[in-house]
């Protein structure tokens, strides 16, 4: 190909994307001219949610599909949409370097597409790389994002959630990183809709939770409540009482010092199962899956109904606190019986391998409650394409406002568990047809749960950015309340 008609070809790419973009923001731009004035605080993500197509929030009588209706749905399908049109702007990157990368146009995310405009705190590397062994050269504060410190393998690796959304951050002001633009770090804080706080607290937690040698108190103490003094000398913290800060915590026993005076702030947590309900809820903290232990399966090459000759799988360990003891209950049920797989004793790292070939031969994968309402079992079920049944009353599931868990998980009261045959008697009844419906759909969604870097449209890292934009109507809603009566009296302060 003639260098002339390649360099054609990349305008004629470059502008027709150009007039996308225009056509988009125009249309976005003169909608929220007409109908929100006046409201500059709001997030753009939730008028685009309502706006771009509000008939997908209030799916009307002609929408007959086959399967029951459930509203929330199109929300996911619009999720999935609206991703795609972001890839279609913000990638304009052009893999011809044929002729010696003549032309490659790379275009880095453009924060007034982003949905999510994340401040970020420059804390200091011992609070986050620096917990990896990363020394910055010089006063260096972030490592290049092409050469990024790993994160200590084996049972650490499932609260990992602080890296990757670091990680995504730092690498958001980036033009030769390809990655969807959900979110994207500014470096004016007045431009923010969210301040990241980039502590890396579940690996403070399981690496210097206890004082090393002569230390009277721990190192991941001291830094909690370094974190703690930081955030309140803030005018960014103190503006919004915190309330628009986000804080990963997702070891349950992380911030464990700190989490009740930041309470105001929102959590990025696995469940709520050791939080007071003042500190974490659903209302205005976020779920986040667990990075999963085992290798997701091949779609393509996944065992079906019949290639899984072990009915029900389950190794974990045993508890008898915290409502754990109905492991032990149905450990007593379940293990003379045929076709189930029932054993005690924790996933050692090397034991991964092994668990990841159970569940990959298994029908059903059952999640019971231990010493708290979630684990990462879940997410290995999942990646194993394999049905979780979910056995724990008080679980809180990731993205549940976009995803139909019903669709592809069981759920199944404790109390009803733990009755005899009750839970066989269940998952025998389930015929064929029904179980390769709920496989597919499995197989559609381990994608949602994937941890990477780069991140890739819709993976776990963008879903959660994703949730966390749709948080933000919700923590506007409070800052408005609270400024009801105070307003006035700082005009008349003023004056
Ligand atoms: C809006 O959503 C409905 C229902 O999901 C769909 O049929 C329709 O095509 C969507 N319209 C646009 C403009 O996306
Ligand atoms: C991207 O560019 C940055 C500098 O702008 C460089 O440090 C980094 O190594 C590059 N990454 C890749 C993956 O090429
Ligand atoms: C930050 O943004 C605000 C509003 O857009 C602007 O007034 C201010 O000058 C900016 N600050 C810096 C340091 O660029």
């Amino acid at each position: 190909m003639s260098l002339f008609l390649e360099k054609n070809m990349l305008a004629s790419r470059f502008l027709s994307c150009l007039i996308a973009i225009s056509v988009f923001v125009l249309i976005v731009s003169s909608l929220s001219l007409l109908q929100f004035a006046d409201n500059s605080f709001i997030p753009r993500s939730v008028f685009r949610l309502i706006l771009v197509n509000s008939t997908s929030l209030y799916p009307t009588s002609s929408v007959t599909s086959g399967e029951s209706k459930t509203p929330f749905l199109p929300l996911e399908t619009f999720i999935e949409e609206k991703v795609q049109r972001q890839e279609i702007a913000c990638q304009t990157s052009s893999s011809s370097n044929s002729s010696g990368g003549v032309g490659v146009i790379k275009v880095a995310c453009d924060k007034k597409q982003a949905i999510l405009r994340v401040y970020m705190y420059d804390l200091l590397p011992e609070f986050h790389f620096g917990l990896l062994g990363w020394k910055g050269n010089g006063n260096e504060m972030w490592p290049n994002v092409g050469q990024v410190p790993s994160y200590p393998g084996g049972l650490n690796l499932q609260h990992s959630i602080e890296y990757w959304l670091t990680l995504d951050l730092l690498s958001s002001n980036t033009p030769n990183i390809t990655r969807p633009c959900t979110a994207i770090r500014v470096h004016n804080s007045s431009e923010a809709d969210v301040f990241f706080v980039p502590f890396f607290s579940s690996l403070s937690y399981n690496r210097h939770s206890k004082p090393h040698g002569k230390e009277k108190v721990s190192l991941n103490r001291i830094l909690q409540d370094r974190v703690v003094e930081f955030l309140r000398s803030r005018d960014e913290w103190n503006l919004n009482g915190g309330a628009n800060h986000l804080i990963v915590a997702h070891h349950p026993n992380s911030m464990l010092v700190a989490r009740k005076k930041l309470g105001s702030a929102m959590f990025v947590l696995a469940d709520f199962g050791r939080y007071r309900a003042e500190t974490a809820n659903i209302e205005k903290d976020v779920i986040a899956p667990y990075k999963h232990m085992v290798r997701t399966l091949d779609a393509d090459n996944s065992p079906s109904f019949v290639q899984r000759d072990i009915l029900v799988y389950f190794q974990g360990a045993i508890y008898r606190k915290d409502g754990g003891t109905i492991r032990q209950e149905l450990y007593y049920l379940l293990k003379d019986e045929k076709d189930v797989h029932f054993t005690f004793g924790s996933i050692k790292s090397n034991g991964v391998r092994e668990a990841g070939r159970g569940m990959a031969s298994s029908k059903f994968c059952l999640n019971i409650a231990g010493d708290t309402p979630s684990s990462n079992r879940l997410f290995d079920a999942i990646a194993s394409h394999c049905i979780p049944v979910i056995i724990s009353d008080d679980i809180e599931l990731p993205f549940e406002d976009v995803l139909d868990y019903s669709k592809f998980c069981i759920f199944v009261r404790s109390s009803d568990a733990v009755r005899k045959g009750y839970l066989l008697n269940l998952l025998r009844r389930i015929k064929e047809d029904q179980w390769i419906k709920m496989w597919q759909r499995l197989k559609e969604l381990t994608k949602h749960f994937e941890y990477q870097y780069p991140s890739q449209p819709n993976d776990a890292v963008d879903m959660i950015w994703q949730a966390i934009a749709r948080k933000l109507s919700f923590i506007q809603l409070k800052a408005h309340r609270n400024k009801r009566y105070r307003s006035l009296q700082l005009f008349i302060k003023d004056r």
